[in-house]
Parts: structure tokens; sequence; C-alpha cells
């Protein structure tokens, strides 16, 4: 594997072996000296065409732990302004020395545009396309399950017997096809609950289940419930009727953690909309893995590029 385009691509026993590793990186990061030498001698060139704050302090804390050097670019105030095309901005960044580079793009499918067009001989990692796709946050994701569902148990295993409910803003999640594609292909059952208007038209070839309500979802005593951001800057237009109507039927809160197994996990991405999609008390329960999940993203995203950096063709 050279590039991480689309969990779409990835089977199973790759896939196993990456969590596998990124428990070792585990490991290592509560050792004394909590780096590894992997990457001395190599740039990590974090290419951020859209905001955010986890994904890129994680893959900078991930090629810093593996001694890489890191190279940030963001969009506000570089050349883009300037009308500098992505093809230009990522050789100039290769020319300065960047390996790998971990991109996040506006635009659906941009990441497997840029390894199909051979601009750049870099490991590209998608850090996120539009609406496409986002495959390290459901690697970290399905880690999370792992270790949290599985204890002592979590080496070597998938994730069959495990049923996934996904609620929320579905349309407009990248972390959500990842997820479904992911979570399908290590073993486990998904379940969708969504208002109509924020389901994708290709569900069908996600392989999930879909129900009408988060209760219903509730009901089926799932052993995780993901929930989504309400992606309100996505939304062109009026996607549900209110958004206390949103909370109502498909917001985490706690009487609906009540109703589930105490064993059950409810986790979100972020960044949350504290009241809208997760009540804070949720956020802050014991039951909520939403900072075990920024946590393990560090170790997952080691395991990525220590696996890329094997394949050099
Ligand atoms: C997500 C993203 O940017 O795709 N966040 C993340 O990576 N942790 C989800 C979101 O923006 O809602």
């Amino acid at each position: 594997m050279k590039h991480l385009i689309s969990a779409r691509g990835l089977e199973a026993t790759p896939t196993v072996a990456i969590l596998d590793t990124a428990m070792d990186m585990v490991d290592v990061r509560t050792r004394e000296v909590k780096k590894l030498p992997t990457l001395r001698g190599k740039t990590v060139a974090n290419v951020f065409f859209e905001d955010s704050t986890r994904t890129r302090l994680s893959f900078e804390a991930a090629a810093l732990a593996l001694s890489a050097d890191v190279t940030t670019f963001t969009t506000q105030g570089s050349s883009v302004s300037k009308g500098e095309s992505l093809k230009d901005t990522l050789q100039t960044l290769e020319a300065m020395g960047a390996d790998f580079i971990v991109l996040r793009h506006p635009h659906s499918g941009v990441a497997s545009t840029v390894v199909n067009s051979g601009w750049v001989d870099a490991h590209i990692i998608n850090a996120g396309d539009g609406t496409h796709e986002h495959p390290t946050q459901a690697l970290l994701d399905a880690f999370t399950m792992r270790s949290r569902l599985r204890g002592e148990n979590a080496r070597g295993s998938n994730l069959a017997g495990i049923s996934v409910v996904i609620v929320g803003d579905i349309f407009h999640s990248r972390v959500a096809r990842s997820n479904a594609l992911l979570l399908r292909t290590l073993g486990a059952t998904v379940t969708l609950a969504a208002p109509q208007t924020l389901l994708p038209r290709e569900i069908d070839s996600w392989g999930a289940a879909i129900v009408s309500t988060l209760d219903e979802a509730i009901d089926l005593q799932p052993d995780v419930v993901m929930t989504l951001r309400v992606q309100r800057e996505r939304m062109t237009s009026g996607f549900f009727p209110s958004e206390s109507e949103f909370t109502q039927l498909w917001g985490m809160n706690d009487s609906r953690l009540r109703r589930l197994p105490p064993t059950s996990i409810v986790m979100h991405p972020g960044p949350m909309n504290r009241g809208l999609e997760i009540s804070g008390s949720v956020a802050d329960s014991p039951q909520s893995t939403v900072t075990e999940q920024v946590a393990n993203g560090v170790a997952v995203r080691m395991a990525v590029l220590y696996t890329l950096m094997g394949d050099s063709r």
C-alpha cells in the first residue's frame, strides 16, 4: 500500500494489521521516550485546503513521534488566493522534499485525482475530501471500538459480532461513508438512522440497514452509537424542519443513553455541536469515547505512516 485514499479499497487482513501496529504505537506513546526513529530524514507535508483542528494536529503529532520533519500548509495566507492550482501547490511542496502529503480538500474525489494524475511521487493520505471519505478517521474509530469492546482480546481480531448505529447528518459525512465501508469489511453490522433528506442517494451500496429514528436504532441495543456533526456549513437549504426537531428525533441524550446496555459506547468524531446531535452530559459520560478517539488517532496515524513507508514503489 503506497497511498491511503479510501476505506473502500481496504481489505480486512491489512486493516487488522494496521490496527495491531497502532496498538504497538500506543505502547510507544506510553514509554519514557515517546518516539521512534522510523521516519527520520523524511518529510510529512500537511496540506489543508479546509479547516481542521484534530486531524491536522493528529497527523503532526504522529509524524513527529516517528521522527519525521513536518511542514504544514493551509490555504489561509498562501498563494492559493493568487490562483495557484492544486497541481502547482503540490509540486512546490514536493520540490521542498515532501515524502508524504496529507491532503484535506473541500472537493470530493480530489485525493484519488492526485494519485492518478502522477503530479507527485509522494505517498498521498486522504485526510478528508469533501463529503466523500476520511479513511484514517474510520481506522481510528475501528481501533477505538475494538479496544473498548474487546479489551485484552483486541489484537488480531476484526469487528465481527459488533453492532454499530450511525446517526444524523450522514449525507454530508465523509466519516459516515468511510466508517460504513470499513465496518462492513471488518465484519460489523451497521444500521443508519437519519431523516430521508440526510441520506446519500447511493446508500444501497453501503450494505447497511436503515431506520428512521434514533429510538428505533436504540431498540436494537447496539454496541456502538456513532453520532455525527450536523454540517451546517455544507447545507445550502433546510435539510430538516428545525434544530429542536432534529435533537428530538436524532439527538443522543441521557434518556437514550440509559436505554443502551451499560457496555455500549457513544462516539463522535468531533467537532461536536453540544446540545444538537449530542447532549453535553452524554459527551462527558464514561460511555463516551470522544477524547479516547482523539488519543487513538495519533497512534493510528503513526501506524498508517509506518505502513505506507514500507511500500515505496
Ligand atoms: C470530521 C471531518 O472533518 O470530516 N472531523 C474530523 O476529522 N475529526 C467530521 C466533521 O467535520 O464533522
